[in-house]
């Protein structure tokens, strides 16, 4: 459930009218609902208390500071993946301790900065990687707490774009090659392997290939252990998938996850750490969005909104489905017609929906963007020089703009016009002018 739903006749963030925050901040904007947020974590958190878990949110879906707060006072760590994410993760007040530093490229600077935060621990993807960050941590003076990511060849069944559990994919060692890889590890003096770790991919809709990743990481422990490696902490990564509208079967809930979790790898002796993005934040945002025009196509109407791909690029990226409401309720027994949604930038991929069926809507209206709190804000840019959008946060009957618009000045402030074109600029000026 979240916390999105019409109140005579006008659609509610919480206990605030989406249009007084359209009036106020202007559209396109963010909207978050706290109570979602916060609902969702405990669902996930409830899943897994019988676990030795730590959950810790996927930063990368929404790294919003206020955000991260939000989860970090109700107990969450952090997964982050870059140099940003950990400044932002330690800036909404995660402890170090909480915080685990994932991805497959990270550079010298930043494993220093994760050493200096005294991170959970570090997973890494590569030899190269492993090498590189024991030359970090021992020059720096630390022992680097490592988990191996290890790829364990698993479809998960998702978009191609965000499967990342295959061994095409430029994720984890092989798993085949996990025991080379942990024995050359316990060698070096900067490293300390704690654990392994897999992330299959995202928005998984099945559980059954979590079922076998699980069941690999299961073979594969016991392996490590008869080794002679202490394997004590398990990541499982992220991915649970969340409805978006378009589902013909109800998606798993976590609790449904956890029994996965418990079955395959509960009875290890093991700790485990849990990564979930999507499904703490994705139905807790909205993208508000105004009509500018309704043009008749010679084929097909379009509604063309203020919001375009720049603010929200998962329909053009991925072909991705978001359910469009009005903000105004169509009374019972509205006819609905077929429209395509598109924004303002010169593309057609500049498509939010096509075909799809929506109350009759005329320029000024609002709509909101349902699933849009994770994967939306973060992956904006300023195509087309169009500022980043502001991001509201709703806590019952109040709000915040917790990211406020930026502005074109902003933008075209930062730009530079290289010494040689300085001439140009002579050339230009009127006869007379400076030499
Ligand atoms: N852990 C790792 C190592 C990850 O790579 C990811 C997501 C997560 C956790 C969190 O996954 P989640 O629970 O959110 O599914 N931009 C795409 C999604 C990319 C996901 C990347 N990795 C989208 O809009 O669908």
């Amino acid at each position: 459930m979240d916390h999105f739903l019409y109140r005579r006749n006008r659609l509610h963030a919480e206990d605030v009218p989406l249009e007084i925050i359209a009036e106020r901040v202007k559209t396109p904007l963010y909207v978050y609902a706290t109570a979602t947020i916060e609902r969702h974590y405990q669902v996930f958190a409830e899943a897994f208390a019988d676990l030795p878990a730590t959950i810790c949110y996927a930063v990368k879906a929404n790294s919003n500071i206020a955000v991260i707060r939000t989860l970090a006072r109700m107990g969450a760590g952090a997964d982050v993946v870059s140099g940003g994410e950990l400044r932002a993760a330690l800036a909404a007040g995660v402890p170090g301790e909480r915080i685990v530093y994932s991805g497959v490229g990270k550079t010298a600077d930043e494993m220093a900065a994760a050493l200096r935060a005294g991170v959970m621990q570090i997973n890494v993807e590569s030899e190269p990687e492993l090498e590189a960050l024991d030359a970090v941590a021992r020059s720096t003076g630390h022992r680097a707490r490592v988990a191996i990511r290890i790829n364990p060849d698993v479809d998960a069944n998702t978009h191609a774009k965000i499967s990342t559990g295959r061994s095409e994919n430029k994720f984890g060692i092989e798993w085949t090659g996990a025991h080379r890889v942990y024995a050359r590890a316990a060698a070096m003096p900067g490293i300390a392997v704690i654990g392994a770790a897999v992330h299959i991919g995202s928005q998984l809709t099945d559980l059954a290939p979590y079922r076998t990743a699980f069941q690999r990481l299961r073979d594969l422990v016991a392996m490590l252990r008869a080794d002679g490696h202490r394997i004590d902490v398990l990541d499982l990564g992220g991915g649970l998938g969340i409805p978006y509208g378009s589902e013909n079967a109800p998606v798993p809930t976590p609790a449904a996850y956890a029994e996965v979790v418990r079955s395959a790898i509960g009875d290890l002796d093991c700790r485990f750490v849990l990564e979930p993005g999507r499904m703490l934040v994705g139905n807790a945002g909205v993208l508000l969005t105004r009509v500018l025009y309704v043009k008749e196509g010679a084929t097909r109407t379009f509604v063309v909104v203020d919001a375009a791909m720049n603010d929200l690029v998962r329909p053009a990226m991925y072909g991705a489905y978001h359910a469009i409401v009005p903000v105004a309720e169509p009374p019972a027994g509205t006819l609905v017609r077929e429209v395509d949604v598109v924004g303002p930038v010169c593309e057609t991929s500049d498509t939010f929906a096509t075909d799809r069926p929506l109350p009759p809507v005329v320029a000024g209206d609002l709509l909101a963007l349902r699933g849009a709190g994770a994967y939306g804000a973060v992956m904006a840019s300023t195509y087309n020089v169009r500022p980043l959008v502001p991001e509201v946060l709703v806590s019952g009957d109040r709000f915040a703009v917790i990211r406020p618009r930026l502005s074109v000045e902003d933008i075209l402030g930062r730009e530079r016009i290289p010494g040689w074109m300085r001439d140009d600029e002579r050339a230009l000026a009127p006869a007379g002018g400076e030499p």
